[in-house]
């Protein structure tokens, strides 16, 4: 008996899933399943996107037959060879002998290996980046995602419904229960969390890749997202791309600390847990411990890619590091960590060994940071060494920031935040540069603080990259904007990552100043270059004083406001053509769907604050 649900009118979901299985890929526990997702358009011609793992395939050949009502299947994309998406396909070719297979050339080589006694060639019709497949009212358009996350993956995009499905991007472990779609619960559920660990395990080693891909899709008009595995999005969109962007640049999504640990008779597990006291004593909030010989190493790694600090706390066994541990550490350099700071604990009765064994497998790995020397515990920890914790929680504390909660404004009854759009702002270009790469931010909060020595202040978001930049390298030039300069500009410049490309390839105008930092002289009327002498942490921005090395003027056209820019040059948001609950924002027209914005909430397209959005 069949099972499908419409997602569309015409889309239909012929997928299942599986609550038998153990072990995902015979490697990764799934105690809530895994789902199998595959979607059947009916145009003028029917299209099958993937098939199904064999574990599900009966289930599925009934809801394919069921949701095409009696009219023949014509084609079959294959996404993904892997066999979880096409254990099906030779089954299905069984059941419509004239389906077409649309898939791309690696795609008809591993399906040669996979089935060597099937003769698929006849039915391929093999297409490339960009091909399209017109099959009625829906386009399809195909875009190459090799190693997300084998290298024969492609994604296609429905231009007339504005569908993207994804293959394995955007998926998630876990069967599904009934509901199909995700919402903004999700973002922060326990969902999100095995989307995280799927993500991390399964793709996490191909960041690289993984930002191609994003850099495609942020050039198309998303409305839903359909991957192979998990929940369906059509909501939140914006906040799940920057999810994906975090993962796939391995930035942390938060400040916290991942304590890993292997532990035989206790002394090194009396440690950490001392040492997590000291740092909840520091105002530590996120702290997470696992023990390596009871949790999974794959729900380690997701934690790892979740936070910023990491210790790794082991027994010496064999001479060596617990075989835990090491296959922790192992699996964490193949998975591509990096950018993260982390500190070692070792413990041994008569040789340890494994703090610098820990350190030659996590040390040299990209941008990862180790603090300090290893603390060597023998046996148990002495008392002498309590100080030596203290030092470790307090090199540890010293690099987390405030964590989001206490960066939430308390409800005031006396403080109406519409008097805060009563100041006058000018809008500027901030550009830095670190380490080779240039990036730039639109800001609002260039103030002129002394004329001598000139001096002036700027309060970047923390979130953006250029904050990173300016903190590392200390310097940072403005151009002052003008009124002639368009949106497209604050899209460039304002709406997307630096991250995930260079914004300033292909603009015109952009001038290297002698301080090696690049400005823009195209709407601009001025340009300032300075460096930082102080730093002011403010929560949720860094406020950055610092002094005027160059100025120079560029033209006399007036200097572009705040108000200017809402009354002139910001078009007006514009109503999805569905009726919607929500917010949108004033600065960029994200919309928030939803009966009551999270008072915490930021815009992940511009960043600002809920204080920024209206109600649809
Ligand atoms: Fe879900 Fe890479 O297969």
């Amino acid at each position: 008996m069949e099972c499908i649900q419409n997602i569309t009118k015409e889309l239909i979901f012929v997928g299942t899933s599986d609550r038998r299985m153990a072990l995902f890929e015979n490697v990764y526990p799934i105690p809530t399943g895994v789902s199998y997702n595959s979607y059947l358009l009916l145009d003028e011609q029917t299209v099958l996107f993937d098939t199904v793992d064999r574990s599900v395939a009966d289930q599925f050949y009934a809801n394919v037959a069921a949701a095409l009502d009696g009219r023949t299947l014509d084609f079959v994309i294959i996404q993904h060879m892997e066999p979880d998406h096409c254990a099906s396909l030779e089954g299905l070719l069984l059941r419509y002998p004239n389906l077409t297979i649309v898939c791309n050339a690696k795609t008809v080589t591993m399906m040669k290996q996979f089935f060597p006694s099937c003769d698929f060639e006849n039915n391929c019709y093999v297409v490339k980046e960009g091909d399209i497949l017109a099959v009625g009212k829906h386009t399809l358009t195909f875009v190459m995602a090799p190693m997300v996350h084998w290298p024969e993956v492609m994604v296609t995009y429905d231009t007339t419904d504005k569908i993207l499905f994804s293959a394995d991007a955007f998926g998630g472990f876990g069967a599904l229960s009934g509901n199909l779609f995700a919402d903004e619960a999700d973002l922060t559920s326990g969902y999100m969390d095995e989307m995280r660990r799927y993500y991390t395990n399964i793709v996490g080693k191909y960041g690289t890749q993984v930002q191609t891909l994003l850099k495609k899709a942020a050039g198309i008009d998303i409305r839903m997202i359909c991957p192979l595995h998990g929940l369906i999005w059509r909501t939140g969109l914006g906040d799940l791309i920057d999810k994906y962007t975090h993962w796939a640049t391995y930035t942390p999504e938060e400040n916290g600390v991942v304590i890993a640990y292997a532990s035989v008779y206790g002394g090194t597990e009396n440690t950490v847990n001392i040492l997590a006291s000291k740092l909840a004593e520091r105002g530590v909030k996120r702290i997470r411990m696992f023990d390596v010989s009871v949790t999974h190493p794959s729900y380690i790694v997701a934690e790892a890619f979740r936070c910023s600090h990491l210790v790794f706390a082991s027994t010496t066994y064999n001479a060596g590091i617990f075989v835990n541990m090491e296959n922790l550490l192992h699996d964490l350099a193949a998975h591509n960590f990096q950018n993260r700071t982390v500190a070692f604990i070792e413990n041994g009765t008569w040789a340890p060994t494994a703090g610098k064994l820990m350190r030659e497998i996590i040390g040299g790995l990209k941008g990862v940071t180790v603090l300090d020397e290893t603390l060597t515990v023998r046996s148990a920890l002495h008392p002498s060494q309590k100080e030596s914790l203290e030092i470790m929680a307090d090199a540890i504390a010293a690099g987390l920031t405030q964590t989001v909660e206490e960066t939430v404004a308390p409800a005031n009854a006396n403080l109406n935040p519409a008097a805060m759009f009563k100041l006058s702002y000018g809008l500027f270009l901030l550009s830095a540069k670190d380490k080779g790469k240039d990036n730039a931010c639109i800001i609002n909060t260039v103030t002129q603080l002394t004329d001598i020595p000139k001096r002036v202040s700027v309060a970047v978001n923390k979130s953006n990259l250029t904050h990173d930049m300016i903190l590392s390298d200390g310097r940072f030039n403005v151009s002052v904007l003008t009124e002639s300069v368009p949106f497209d500009f604050f899209k460039q410049y304002g709406f997307q990552s630096g991250r995930l490309l260079d914004k300033f390839e292909g603009q015109d105008g952009i001038v290297r100043a002698e301080n090696g930092i690049l400005y823009t002289t195209k709407y601009a009327n001025a340009y300032l270059s300075c460096t930082v002498i102080a730093t002011v942490d403010c929560g949720t921005h860094t406020l950055f004083i610092a002094s005027v090395d160059a100025a120079e003027v560029l033209s006399d056209e007036p200097s572009v406001t705040y108000a200017y820019y809402f009354a002139h040059i910001k078009p007006r948001p514009q109503p999805a053509p569905e009726k919607k609950t929500g917010y949108v924002c004033k600065i960029c027209g994200y919309v928030y769907e939803g009966e009551s914005l999270p008072e915490d909430f930021i815009c992940p397209l511009c960043k600002h604050g809920v204080e920024d959005f209206e109600k649809l």
